[in-house]
């Protein structure tokens, strides 16, 4: 919680300092240079598990309170796409009692959770290989993007069995398809085609990436589409994470320059 705040905790006093602190925070962003889309690595469960003595999936349960949290946020905020790692293609080497459970909270979680998306009008999507999913998990998935496909508020996208690799292979595999069939000629294909066969195809890039847990990584995360995103990495464990760091990263991304390979004057 302490995290972060040292640079505006101007607030003194046991019980006001958090709350006017997350204000403080919340007032410094600037609402017309939001992100549209921010992508996030959920990392951490595990190591917060450990540190409070209990088994991983304990963080992984305390996860969801963040998910909820996060979502809410950036909701209220006016972020239009919500982008969330929530169980990589690698995952599936982890122990078959952590996977299971994995699959097991996001079928209980979707389940409770497409009410109030709904009350908030967030449309569910998911990006990822979902076919290879366990059928209760890619079930549950199905139902909860079909009870909020009119919501138009925010776009909240699980990243479920997902690869950067895998999407960029998915997508190879679908042009060339199409160049056999000669739907199109490989000199047609360009980078805007590209992106439009990957598992994003009707979706902004993300602008920022945030990853918790201290860890400087991609891990295969939305490799093509983070080309240009900012990147924001903060050491708080993911059960952790609440709306105040959040904000943080979006001001601290709202402070950055983003030059595209230009120069500063070339931007001003
Ligand atoms: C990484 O932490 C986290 C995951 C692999 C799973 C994330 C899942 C959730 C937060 C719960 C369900 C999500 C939704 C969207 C309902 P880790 O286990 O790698 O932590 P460690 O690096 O400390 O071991």
């Amino acid at each position: 919680m302490k995290w972060g705040l040292g640079l505006i905790g101007t607030h003194q006093g046991a019980n006001g300092f958090i709350e006017a602190t997350i204000m403080d925070l919340k007032e410094r962003i600037d609402s017309k240079k939001l992100p549209r889309h921010i992508a996030m690595i959920m990392d951490g469960n595990g190591r917060w598990a450990k540190q409070h003595n209990k088994p991983r999936v304990f963080g992984h349960r305390n996860g969801v309170k963040a998910v909820r949290e996060v979502t809410e946020a950036a909701a209220e905020l006016g972020i239009e796409y919500l982008t969330l790692y929530a169980f990589s293609t690698e995952n599936w080497s982890r122990p078959k009692r952590e996977v299971d459970a994995l699959m097991r909270l996001l079928v209980d979680t979707l389940n409770k959770e497409v009410a109030t998306l709904n009350k908030n009008k967030i449309k569910l999507r998911a990006i990822g290989n979902l076919e290879l999913l366990p059928t209760k998990t890619h079930r549950a998935l199905l139902e909860g993007m079909d009870a909020t496909k009119d919501n138009d508020r925010m776009t909240l996208i699980l990243a479920l069995n997902y690869s950067g690799k895998w999407d960029i292979k998915q997508a190879t595999q679908q042009l060339i398809q199409k160049a056999i069939s000669g739907e199109i000629t490989s000199d047609e294909i360009n980078e805007e085609m590209v992106a439009n066969h990957l598992s994003t195809a009707s979706l902004p890039d993300p602008e920022l990436m945030i990853r918790t847990s201290g860890e400087h990584r991609l891990s295969n995360y939305l490799l093509w589409q983070l080309a240009y995103a900012e990147l924001y990495f903060t050491p708080v464990f993911w059960p952790d994470f609440r709306k105040n760091h959040l904000y943080q990263a979006i001001v601290d991304f709202q402070s950055r320059e983003r030059r595209f390979g230009k120069i500063s004057e070339q931007i001003a």
